[in-house]
């Protein structure tokens, strides 16, 4: 038995905040966070919107597409790192949202790789008998961005897709997930305060640890290197060529980045889907809102490879193989 994906959803909050804003905002410009990063504009939430909110929309939607309701629902997975508070899990806040009293609910934190391991889980979960499980990426990244560090501030956006995966006894569906981490490189991206190492105090805010520092140019270079060994590894398991990829859906952090990867592998430019460029890294939300636009727009069709891979702090990376 093979787990597949029944239905997708996404929202992204109204407010749009353009390269032009940002200007005025720090020392930046329109033509270098285009050339440096593919990104135009990015969606803000509203003033305590919190993650729940979209993460809510976005399962809602999802739900409606698979025709199935809430209380199908044997569990909800999360995968964020802006929760709306430490505990309780959003997905529990999410799972009252919706009504699914049946489900078991609960956040996975793998930062923009975190759909990647969400999707792993599900599939795990329904080969053991589950009949539907929701998966969401939600972020809301403004929160948690530093409107004063021209090295992040340009690069976020807000916003949530979400997936619904359900058994199938046809060859269709996840064919394969491979998953990596490396605590060693922690330090290239992360947010070092609020937690218990530095939990909240005057200090903290006043040494702005509560929001994300990165190493730039290094996360690029791994971020590459690592998309592309992990995107080999699941075409060697399921014997696929590149050649036979229909779409390749990356997490959406920089269009250098995907163009470098889609180059390393030999993936041309117009099998990659992009929604960078209007909605910004919106972190673990980026795949299932490209996948949710890729199914709604016509560019996913049934019988198609999609092929999805991810990077984020852990640092964590991993790729995987759905057959639609
Ligand atoms: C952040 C990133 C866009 C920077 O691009 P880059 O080509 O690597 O640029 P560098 O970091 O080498 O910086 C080049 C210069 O641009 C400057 N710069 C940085 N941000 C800038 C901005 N928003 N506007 C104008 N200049 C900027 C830097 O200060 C630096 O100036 P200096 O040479 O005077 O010190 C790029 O490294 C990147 O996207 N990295 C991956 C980030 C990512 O994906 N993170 C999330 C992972 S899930």
């Amino acid at each position: 038995m093979n787990s597949q994906i029944l239905g997708t959803g996404s929202y992204v909050p109204d407010q749009v905040l353009t390269n032009a804003e940002l200007e005025r905002m720090v020392e930046t410009s329109d033509v270098w966070i285009r050339e440096r990063t593919g990104i135009r504009e990015r969606r803000i939430a509203k003033s305590g919107q919190p993650c729940s909110d979209l993460a809510t929309r976005a399962g809602r939607q999802a739900l409606a597409a698979a025709k199935l309701s809430a209380s199908d629902l044997d569990l909800i997975l999360v995968a964020t790192c802006t929760g709306d508070s430490p505990l309780p899990a959003t997905a529990c806040l999410v799972q009252h949202h919706l009504g699914a009293t049946r489900a078991a609910a609960c956040d996975v934190g793998a930062a923009c790789c975190g759909f990647l391991y969400a999707l792993t889980i599900a599939d795990a979960y329904v080969r053991t008998g589950a009949r539907a499980v929701l998966v969401i990426g939600a972020e809301v990244m403004s929160v948690i961005t530093d409107w004063t560090d021209r090295n992040t501030c340009v690069l976020f956006g807000d916003g949530a897709g979400a997936v619904v995966v359900g058994p199938t006894n046809d060859d269709v569906g996840i064919q394969a997930v491979r998953l990596h981490a490396n605590g060693q490189l922690a330090h290239v991206i992360e947010v070092p305060g609020g937690g218990s190492r530095y939990p909240a105090s005057e200090h903290i805010i006043q040494n702005k640890l509560p929001y994300i520092k990165m190493r730039g140019n290094e996360t690029f270079k791994i971020a590459v290197k690592t998309m592309e060994e992990a995107v080999r590894e699941v075409l060697a398991v399921t014997n696929v060529s590149i050649e036979q990829i229909d779409l390749f859906i990356p997490h959406q952090a920089n269009i250098r980045i995907l163009q470098a990867v889609g180059q390393r592998l030999g993936l041309p430019m117009n099998k990659t889907v992009i929604n960078l460029d209007r909605l910004g890294n919106t972190s673990a939300a980026s795949i299932p809102l490209a996948i949710d636009e890729a199914v709604r727009n016509g560019r996913i069709r049934k019988g198609m490879r999609v092929l999805i891979a991810a990077f984020g702090a852990g640092l964590t990376w991993g790729a995987g193989l759905i057959r639609w």
